[in-house]
């Protein structure tokens, strides 16, 4: 007797960014930039900062958690598995996730952090699919959450621009029909490390007095190498997505790309020839999220999703880490 395969699908998704708007205005104030730079460079207009001290980034994932649980009204004592992908955990040590689990009411789950810098959530995908793709877990919650702003240096203009705070949320859970994720592409290269980093604060160079005054417990990127590699690499694996699954650009409903830059969105798009309309964006009005880019896209595009929608993920970030995932909506939204 054969069993058909089980897929994961995502059924249910939130989200949760701060109400400060930090603009483009307020940052000429900040750093020798200008307005018209920052939107024609990256397409960023404005993004949202956790202003209040001692909220971090917990604050948001339990909150876009809690927002999903009651849109798709989830009983969070079903819920098995917690995962919170980040680059920014309340604490190194005891996890974001098992908080935000705790603070939900999935006192039946298990729960861990994940991160590997703006591709974190990709990778959480990966992981979370392969736990009820297995038969072992039947509902997993994913959520990406950064709190950019606490590593930001605003005095550097190269990077303080780019970022900023907010979190999304999916629900996994197996599909009988076969929709959900079909198929992924994920790569790292440790080659990566010295152009995108928060160098202090780990094992190599724990706080110090002289780590603090050198700055370097804040993100440091040497922008356009990142730029150059995050192009070709994103383009890479969004076009092998579509050549390994036979679909064709008409094929393809949604491109969902990391919002790190509106051109580096552009350039993986071309890549595939997709048309404009069918490329997910909030780059301008949410900047670089890090973990939440992918989450808060399906967020705010969730209304113009049907069943059965092909929907391509690519990303690219830190480590180097970087991949792309083709899956299929598996609900009617509206
Ligand atoms: O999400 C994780 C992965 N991260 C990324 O994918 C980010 C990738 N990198 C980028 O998005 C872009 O490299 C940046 C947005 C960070 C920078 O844009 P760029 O077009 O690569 O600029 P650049 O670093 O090559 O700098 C061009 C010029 C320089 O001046 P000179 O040397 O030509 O006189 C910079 O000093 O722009 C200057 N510049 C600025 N000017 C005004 C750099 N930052 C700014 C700024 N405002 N904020």
């Amino acid at each position: 007797m054969t069993t058909a395969k089980i897929t994961a699908a995502i059924t249910a998704v939130g989200k949760y960014v701060p109400d400060y708007i930090l603009t483009n205005k307020e940052l000429e104030s900040l750093v020798d930039t200008s307005d018209e730079w920052i939107t024609t460079r990256t397409g960023i207009k404005e993004r949202r900062i956790l202003k209040e001290p001692e909220q971090g980034t917990s604050f948001m994932a339990i909150r876009a958690a809690k927002n999903l649980i009651s849109k798709a009204d989830i009983n969070p004592e079903e819920i098995d598995m917690v995962l919170v992908a980040t680059a920014t955990p309340d604490m190194p040590v005891a996890s974001t996730a098992v908080k935000t689990a705790t603070e939900i009411g999935a006192v039946n789950a298990f729960a861990f952090d994940l991160q590997a810098a703006c591709s974190s959530f990709l990778y959480g995908m990966s992981v979370a699919t392969s736990y009820i793709e297995s038969g072992r877990y039947k509902k997993v919650l994913l959520v990406g959450a950064d709190k950019m702003s606490s590593i930001i240096d605003y005095t550097d203009r190269a990077t303080c621009i780019i970022f900023g705070d907010g979190a999304g949320a999916v629900l996994f859970e197996p599909n009988k029909e076969g929709y959900g994720m079909q198929d992924e592409f994920l790569k790292s290269d440790g080659y990566g490390r010295d152009f995108l980093k928060i160098e202090a604060g780990g094992s190599i160079l724990p706080p110090s007095d002289t780590t603090v005054k050198n700055k370097q417990h804040f993100v440091h990127q040497e922008g356009r190498t990142v730029f150059k590699f995050a192009v070709s690499n994103m383009a890479d694996v969004a076009e092998k997505m579509l050549t390994r699954n036979h679909i064709t650009k008409e094929d393809v409903d949604w491109l969902v790309p990391h919002q790190a830059n509106k051109r580096i969105i552009e350039a993986t798009a071309n890549r595939i020839a997709l048309e404009s309309e069918k490329v997910m964006m909030n780059i301008h009005k949410y900047g670089n999220t890090t973990s939440a880019t992918l989450p808060l896209l399906l967020a705010d595009y969730e209304d113009q999703l049907n069943k059965g929608d092909r929907l391509i993920f690519a990303a690219f970030g830190g480590g180097f880490t970087w991949g792309a995932s083709y899956l299929t909506w598996a609900y009617n939204s509206k």
